[in-house]
């Protein structure tokens, strides 16, 4: 059987659908192995462009996405480069126009507050518009409600929604979620994954061999 995550459309003849693995070029975006993006609004070959927003090269901070994430049209990751610094007596972003007020370029990211990279599990669902925060971490296996706006960190196997994004409830009892915490299956080949997927699809962490 041949599982590839290398290829660009995971499914034959949906170009709306990508592995973000293969589309990614941006040295600050790490994504993991069948990790994909659905977009039918644009390309989702774009999703650099389209969805990571103000992740400056400037600023070396790196969006982390695990495998087997799913990511819904339209979700959204909002670097530190959008925070006008809240330290300033003005948020103005003089910094930004240092030809203008005789500043130092190298200065330019003093304009900002940086809270840090956004880390996103494995089997992480994002849903539809979501948008999440820089500096957040988002644990394996949650879920990001629709339109979410998530400004703080996730916890495993939590689902999340609602602006900001607080807990709607929990996917598994605790010692279901420690299992699936340990046993780590997304770590696995392939073939051993494509042995599983009945396991998987049953909701039964004892059924995982
Ligand atoms: C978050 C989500 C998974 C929750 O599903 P669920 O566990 O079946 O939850 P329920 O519909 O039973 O709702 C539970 C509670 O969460 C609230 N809720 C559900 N989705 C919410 C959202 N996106 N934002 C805020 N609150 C939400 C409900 O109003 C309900 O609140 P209550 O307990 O006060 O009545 C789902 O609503 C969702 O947003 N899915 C994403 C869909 C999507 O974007 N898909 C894109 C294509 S992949």
């Amino acid at each position: 059987m041949a599982v590839s995550d290398m290829k660009i459309y995971p499914r034959t003849g949906d170009k709306e659908t990508v592995y973000l693995k293969s589309v990614i070029t941006d040295p600050g975006i790490s994504i993991g192995d069948f990790t994909m993006y659905n977009d039918f609004v644009r390309d989702p070959r774009d999703f650099q462009r389209n969805n990571v927003l103000y992740h400056y090269p400037v600023n070396h901070d790196r969006l982390i996405i695990g495998k087997f994430c799913s990511i819904a049209c339209g979700a959204k990751f909002l670097f530190n480069s959008a925070n006008h610094t809240l330290t300033s007596l003005s948020t103005y972003p003089f910094p930004i126009f240092y030809e203008d007020w005789g500043l130092d370029a190298k200065d330019v990211a003093e304009a900002w507050d940086n809270k840090g990279d956004i880390v996103i599990g494995n089997d992480v669902w994002i849903g539809y518009e979501a948008v999440i925060m820089a500096g957040v971490t988002i644990g394996d296996g949650a879920v990001i409600g629709t339109r979410a706006v998530v400004t703080k960190d996730v916890p495993p196997y939590t689902i999340v929604g609602g602006v900001p994004a607080k807990t709607i409830g929990r996917r598994f009892s605790s010692e279901t979620i420690s299992a699936l915490l340990e046993l780590k299956w997304w770590d696995w080949p392939a073939e051993r994954i494509a042995r599983n997927i009945e396991a998987i699809k049953s909701g039964e962490a004892g059924r995982l061999r």
